[in-house]
């Protein structure tokens, strides 16, 4: 496995790299992305993984700065998964002057969920995949539904500027008791993570009600906020939406997603369940 940390040699690895599947990380890396590449092997000659920590899409407040950086255990794990190319860019690498391009994904999209709760995130997501499309050039990119906005912004980017590249979807990979696998859980307390998996626990009952019949849909996410803040969290929103496009529901025959965001301490924890 080579570590790439420029552009130029990344390219000049990615061209004799056959069909590739891409799989981009913020590092510190779990189950979940390895899930990710063990899929991405399946499907080409070469898997190229990027580990870059984007400034762009943290807000002020938020933890770029303390976000987990592990490069040396990250790259043991991508090898052990068989990734041939790791392009880890540093910031002027990625960044070496300002940046004054961006995408702005569809304001529909991304005035919701996580893109109300964190302006400018998904902007900044958009950019940096963008970015990383033009510089891997992938026949593949594979994305987690654990982030299933990000999914989705990707997907609608990718479409609507006739990017060449397949995009593939990650299934949630989960601790045994339910908690959708983070980079963040490393910031819980033992009594915090003891408690984190409520939040899954209450996507799940969301998600059954909804099976069973029950659609008010208002009166079960009251209930899981209710839920949750009884027992210490402060929840963002717990949302029956459409699959398509994260909107309420319209049509009884809707494929539904409950997606909730909640802060747990200092934490902030997001997970989805398909209904
Ligand atoms: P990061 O949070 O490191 O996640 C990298 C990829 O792993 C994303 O596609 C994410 O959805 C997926 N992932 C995270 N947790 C997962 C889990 N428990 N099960 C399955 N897949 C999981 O998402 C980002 O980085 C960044 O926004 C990025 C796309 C790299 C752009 O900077």
């Amino acid at each position: 496995m080579q570590i790439h940390t420029s552009i130029d040699s990344l390219r000049a690895a990615r061209r004799a790299a056959g069909k590739v599947a891409f799989v981009p990380t913020m590092g510190n890396l779990h189950d979940g992305h390895i899930d990710l590449v063990r899929q991405a092997a399946e499907k080409a000659d070469s898997v190229i993984a990027s580990i870059f920590v984007n400034r762009l899409q943290f807000g002020p407040s938020e933890d770029f700065n303390s976000y987990p950086r592990t490069l040396a255990a990250d790259g043991e794990r991508l090898e052990a998964a068989g990734v041939a190319h790791v392009f880890a860019p540093d910031e002027k690498v990625m960044y070496p002057e300002p940046q004054h391009y961006h995408i702005d994904p569809a304001p529909a999209q991304i005035g919701i969920l996580e893109g109300e709760f964190r302006p400018g995130h998904f902007r900044g997501v958009a950019t940096v995949v963008l970015k990383l499309l033009n510089i891997v050039q992938p026949d593949i990119a594979l994305f987690g539904k654990k982030d299933y906005q990000q999914l989705m912004v990707l997907r609608n980017m990718v479409r609507q500027l006739a990017i060449p590249v397949e995009v593939l979807p990650g299934e949630t990979v989960r601790a045994d008791d339910g908690l959708a696998l983070s980079s963040r859980n490393g910031y819980l307390s033992p009594e915090e993570r003891a408690e984190a998996p409520r939040l899954y626990r209450q996507l799940v009952r969301v998600c059954e009600a909804v099976r069973r019949g029950d659609h008010d849909f208002l009166k079960l996410e009251t209930e899981s906020v209710a839920e949750l803040a009884a027992h210490g969290w402060k929840p963002d929103y717990i949302a029956v939406r459409r699959r398509a496009d994260l909107q309420p529901p319209m049509h009884a025959d809707d494929p539904l997603v409950v997606l909730a965001a909640a802060k747990l301490g200092r934490t902030r924890l997001i997970d989805n369940l398909e209904i």
